[in-house]
């Protein structure tokens, strides 16, 4: 602490002197370009007024708000002198002439800095987070997020409200489609990935923007799947499972984070000191600055930590929060604060010092504006629909394919059936920024292309996704009974998942099961292609189709990967990244449980207590074949390290891809360990008969320690499980 204080000490010094000098020549050295970002920051700092300070501790909105969860207030008179936008527009223009105030009516011409929700795509939108994440693919993720960050830099955006990490093991919840899944390890990777695509190495480049970590945190863990509720959480589940991929994206450099609205154990994330403060700017060292989640500083009074807006403010901005994203409580509140004593000048500078850090590193001071350029220009670049493509195909999971009835090598005529498939909207999944139905391509239409000179196609919706219309359950059933194969489209409705979006079944609606009985009577094998949001709960209708292939929300480009798959072009690689319950009663099921005390009991005595599929579930139309775990040791001491590896061989006839997930179970433990733990992936490309290594490099320090409640990290000598599919191999820690 002493060694930061001289340090400041020694900038402001270095600042000061350098000062005048400069300021000699007329140039104010915040403005100098060559100059440190910190002495420019400081510089800046020491020339600002309690008022402009408090501003840019603030979050407006500009433009049209899309998102029917905050419609917010229509900002007619934003001060020249705001810190941040929620920039809704999706052309320079209007960042232009905003900015143009700022910079030049302003005392002091700090640029705004404009922040959007691209959470998968700007405007070329790829699949929600959790088909991501299915794909096991983190340089992919990270490609997308790099288109994201072009498309979002070029329309005047500079920060997305992206990674959404919140693990989640409650389907029910409709924010499940915005994180990548139930394992904490898997998020923790892909908030790596996508900070790198979105940041780059420069986030001065124009192509870059910088990433945000949300919603910090614990919100997956909402009861009962409800949005916006209370969290029961651990002081050992929150190390365990919530704070861990947020400590990955940290050290992958995430610029910024957001709070999160949930209650945890009393103290809500938006106020907790333990969190914001001592976890992330103490212990994690991160610089970069925490904005509220939507009105959340105000939210603190309905949750019953504050009676009033400005003992809300007080309390969020003393436990480290820094800017307040439309609750208007820190711009009504924080000098008064300040001038009473209860919030201290100290941590105003500190605060305004992190948004300032932000904006030289964006370059904001040197190119405030965004150049002016064509939609053409912007959007839809032929490497960013590759992509958005690609990253489709490899989070598709092929659930089930009973006897070989996939690929559809030899059919001439196909019905497509069902409410999905000429349904371009709800492909996009929800956040879908400034994406547009017209953007992307059907699923019948993507069939039709695939099959063009193969098969005829004959279309029949069925019905439609909810509902009790029955009347066109003929017509499909007719052109079922024509077909020689029913590719039959079900699944969600964009808006039935995302934020307050959460269902008390995961079952599809009762008229899409429906229809599949129906279309079983015409006897014909049955394909179905599901786009959803969530889980599902797919025990009625397994039993029904022959195939069934998840393709998710897969954004614009989804369906040449969904009939790629179907006609054989394209073998499906992904792998479940979330456990599929059997039933909606299962919830919460997830693969990293703890232990029960009674293991060969306890069971449900209405249905089985295994899911329907399980975490890392998903086919190929190869065979892989895996040899023997080998490890370098099997007995280590402390210090030491191991590796171990597996290969694996591609015995069928098709080329493939095959992603192994290595787990470590740690079978005894002072404190009760899940049954296992993912530690490592990777995916290869694997020709058909050759075989590939995968290799795990174990340090037993990061790999088999764990945490304890206050996040203290323990390493315990003795026994220790390492499990690639159904192997396990022991290996012993000495003293
Ligand atoms: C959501 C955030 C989002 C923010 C800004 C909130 O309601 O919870 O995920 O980033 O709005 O749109």
């Amino acid at each position: 602490m002493k060694k930061k204080v001289f340090m400041y000490g020694l900038c402001l010094l270095g600042t000061l002197c350098t000062l005048s000098a400069k300021e000699k020549k007329g140039q104010l050295l915040y403005k100098d370009a060559k100059v440190p970002v910190e002495q420019r920051v400081e510089d800046l700092l020491s020339r600002m007024t309690l008022e402009e300070k408090v501003l840019q501790l603030n979050q407006y909105t500009l433009g049209r708000n899309t998102n029917v969860n905050n419609i917010g207030e229509a900002v007619k008179e934003i001060p020249a002198e705001i810190g941040s936008l929620i920039y809704f527009d999706r052309t320079p223009n209007l960042r232009n002439h905003m900015q143009k105030k700022a910079v030049e009516e302003s005392r002091l011409g700090i640029p705004v800095l404009f922040g959007y929700d691209a959470i998968h795509g700007f405007r070329t939108i790829y699949p929600i987070s959790l088909g991501q994440a299915c794909s096991w693919n983190p340089e992919l993720v990270e490609q997308a997020c790099a288109v994201s960050a072009q498309e979002a830099r070029m329309s005047g955006v500079d920060w997305t409200f992206s990674p959404m990490i919140d693990v989640a093991r409650d389907p029910r919840w409709g924010r499940v489609a915005e994180g990548y899944g139930e394992d904490p390890y898997t998020n923790g990777v892909f908030a790596a990935a996508s900070v790198r695509g979105y940041q780059g190495d420069d986030l001065s480049a124009e192509d870059r923007i910088a990433a945000c970590l949300k919603h910090y945190v614990g919100y997956g863990a909402s009861e009962a799947g409800r949005d916006y509720v209370y969290t029961e959480i651990s002081g050992q589940t929150l190390w365990d499972t919530y704070l861990l991929p947020y400590e990955m994206g940290v050290k992958a450099g995430a610029a910024t984070l957001m709070s999160s609205f949930n209650d945890i154990s009393g103290v809500p994330g938006s106020a907790n000191h333990y969190i914001m403060t001592e976890v992330l700017k103490e212990r994690w060292g991160h610089e970069g600055f925490i904005v509220s989640d939507w009105g959340a500083i105000e939210q603190l009074k309905n949750q019953g930590l504050a009676a009033t807006k400005k003992e809300a403010a007080m309390r969020a901005f003393n436990a480290g929060l820094e800017m307040d994203m439309m609750s208007h409580a820190y711009d009504r509140h924080l000098q008064e604060l300040v001038e009473e004593g209860k919030v201290s000048m100290a941590q105003i500078d500190e605060s305004v010092r992190r948004v300032l850090r932000l904006k030289f590193r964006l370059g904001l001071f040197e190119r405030p504006y965004t150049p002016l350029t064509t939609e053409k220009e912007r959007f839809f670049r032929p490497q960013s629909r590759a992509t958005a493509g690609e990253l489709a195909a490899e989070s598709m999971v092929l659930l089930k394919n009973a006897n070989g009835v996939l690929p559809l090598t030899n059919v001439k005529k196909i019905a497509v059936v069902g409410p999905m498939a000429k349904n371009g909207w709800d492909l996009l999944g929800s956040w879908c920024g400034h994406g547009k139905d017209t953007d992307v391509e059907m699923l019948y239409n993507g069939l039709a292309a695939e099959f063009k000179d193969k098969a005829e196609l004959r279309y029949a919706a069925g019905c439609k996704q909810d509902g009790d219309d029955r009347s066109g359950f003929a017509e499909a059933v007719e052109a079922a009974r024509w077909s020689d194969v029913v590719v039959l489209c079900l699944g969600e409705k964009m808006t039935w998942s995302g934020e307050n979006a959460s269902r008390s079944t995961i079952a599809l609606p009762t008229i899409q099961e429906a229809l599949a009985v129906a279309l079983k009577e015409a006897g014909k094998p049955i394909v179905l292609v599901l786009s959803n949001g969530r889980p599902l709960e797919l025990n009625r209708l397994e039993p029904i189709c022959d195939a069934m292939l998840e393709i998710w929300q897969p954004g614009i480009n989804g369906a040449r990967p969904t009939a790629g798959i179907l006609s054989g072009r394209i073998n499906p690689s992904g792998k479940l990244a979330i456990t599929f319950p059997y039933s909606t009663g299962q919830i919460p099921i997830y693969y990293n449980r703890r232990k029960s005390g009674r293991g060969h009991q306890g069971f449900y005595k209405d249905i089985t207590s295994d899911p329907l599929y399980p975490f890392g579930h998903g086919l190929s139309y190869t065979e892989f074949t895996y040899g023997a775990i080998t490890p370098s040791v099997t007995t280590l001491k402390r210090g030491e390290k191991l590796t171990v590896e597996v290969v694996v061989t591609n015995t069928g006839s098709r080329d493939g891809m095959e992603t192994v997930h290595w787990f470590i179970a740690d079978p005894y433990c002072s404190i009760t360990r899940p049954v296992k733990e993912l530690k490592h992936f990777e995916k290869q490309d694997i020709k058909a008969g050759e075989s590939k290594t995968f290799r795990f490099d174990i340090d037993p320090e990061h790999d088999l320690s764990f945490v304890n409640g206050d996040g203290k990290r323990f390493l315990e000598s003795g026994e220790y499980h390492i499990l690639v599919k159904d192997q396990k191999m022991k290996i012993e820690l000495l003293n």
